[in-house]
């Protein structure tokens, strides 16, 4: 299948379009054959605002159906609102289109097993749209880690912010328990740093209990929350704790940082911009230290070739259920925590 292109359609006139869009028009595996979204005219408006010079004819749906159900699609990409992921990821399944999903997959547990098992039974793939870990830096990251550089990993922050603009407030309008807030939008990449960062031959580490606390706005979208997975002691009764902190309120910030025993190790921006100079630093206890900056590449074209080349070869995407699930859990834990202003266990 070397030459084969995955056909792409794209499932809403989202923003994130502008990042994803020109990507799938990029990727030598893919070809955009569709958008659609529920407003009149915004699916056409939005390909020619982020693709254009392309010379690809791309059908412009005003409904999400007609995409669907157009036999010439073969994957999906989903950028709905957080809380319509699970039901229009069910509906792109139900119509055997394989979905990239963006994160979070759903908002609940439950509802990505209900995917999962749709999937299975459609023989399709589906995968949780975390664009970042497609970046070359992180697996850097984990090499180190797991080079000993560091020694044991004992700490992890992370922190992710970005000011929210009067025109897309619409976006924090509803509940946590709607979708609403930072936590369901740039938590699932904190909660995933962290898990992440304390993985382990190549998994990732679950927390055992979590405790957070959060602002809430008029809606019951939360502005900024803050707080603390309990990773559990390691083999010497040493405490693991990774700490997150997310913001609507701030500046532009996704920076992830490991402490060890013998180091530290931190990724300055998982959200690489066009022209962000991706740089790890780290250093040790015996007085090293270095930055290491990165060759310029799309984490979101290395995304979407990455998925299509899973479905034309078929191969297990990167990022799986498992993986989906254990990062909605956790939030799932926050959102509790934040709730009842208490610590609560995992399982
Ligand atoms: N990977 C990333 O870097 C990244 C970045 C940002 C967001 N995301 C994720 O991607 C998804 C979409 O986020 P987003 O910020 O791009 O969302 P968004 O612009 O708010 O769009 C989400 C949905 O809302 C509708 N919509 C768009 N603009 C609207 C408007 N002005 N008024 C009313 N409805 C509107 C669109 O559906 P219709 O076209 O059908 O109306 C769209 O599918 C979320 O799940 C988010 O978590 C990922």
């Amino acid at each position: 299948m070397a030459n084969q292109k995955l056909k792409w359609g794209i499932l809403g006139a989202a923003r994130v379009n502008e990042r994803l869009l020109p990507s799938i028009i990029e990727a030598p595996n893919s070809q955009l054959v569709a958008i659609a979204s529920r407003r009149a005219g915004a699916s056409k408006a939005t390909f020619e605002k982020y693709a254009p010079r392309s010379a690809d004819s791309v059908n412009c749906y005003d409904d999400m159906d007609s995409l669907i159900n157009d036999k010439n699609i073969e994957a999906v990409y989903c950028p709905m609102a957080n809380e319509e992921h699970a039901e229009w990821a069910l509906k792109a399944i139900a119509a055997d289109k394989h979905v990239l999903i963006e994160k979070p997959m759903a908002l609940t547990v439950k509802d990505i097993e209900a995917i999962e098992s749709a999937a299975k039974k459609a023989n399709v793939k589906v995968m949780e749209g975390f664009m970042y870990r497609f970046h070359p830096q992180h697996k850097r990251v984990q090499e180190i880690v797991e080079s000993g550089l560091i020694g044991e990993v004992l700490s992890a922050r992370a922190s992710y912010s970005f000011l929210m603009k009067q025109a897309r407030m619409y976006r924090i309008n509803r509940s946590m328990a709607q979708g609403g807030g930072a936590m369901w939008d740039i938590g699932p990449y904190a909660i995933h740093s962290l898990r992440w960062c304390f993985g382990q031959k190549g998994k990732p580490m679950e927390p055992k209990s979590v405790i957070a606390h959060a602002k809430l706005n008029e809606h019951g979208a939360d502005i900024v929350t803050s707080g603390v997975l309990d990773f559990g002691k390691d083999a010497k009764g040493r405490a693991r704790f990774g700490h997150f902190d997310i913001s609507f309120e701030r500046s532009r910030k996704s920076e992830y940082e490991i402490i060890g025993t013998k180091g530290w190790i931190k990724c300055h921006a998982a959200w690489v911009f066009q022209n962000d100079v991706p740089v790890i630093s780290w250093a040790t206890e015996d007085g090293k230290y270095a930055e290491e900056r990165f060759a310029p590449s799309n984490h979101f074209t290395l995304e979407i070739e990455h998925f299509s080349d899973c479905v034309l070869n078929n191969k297990q995407p990167l990022l799986t259920f498992a993986d989906a699930r254990a990062n909605c859990k956790a939030i799932e834990v926050v959102l509790q925590s934040v709730a009842t202003n208490r610590m609560i266990a995992c399982d």
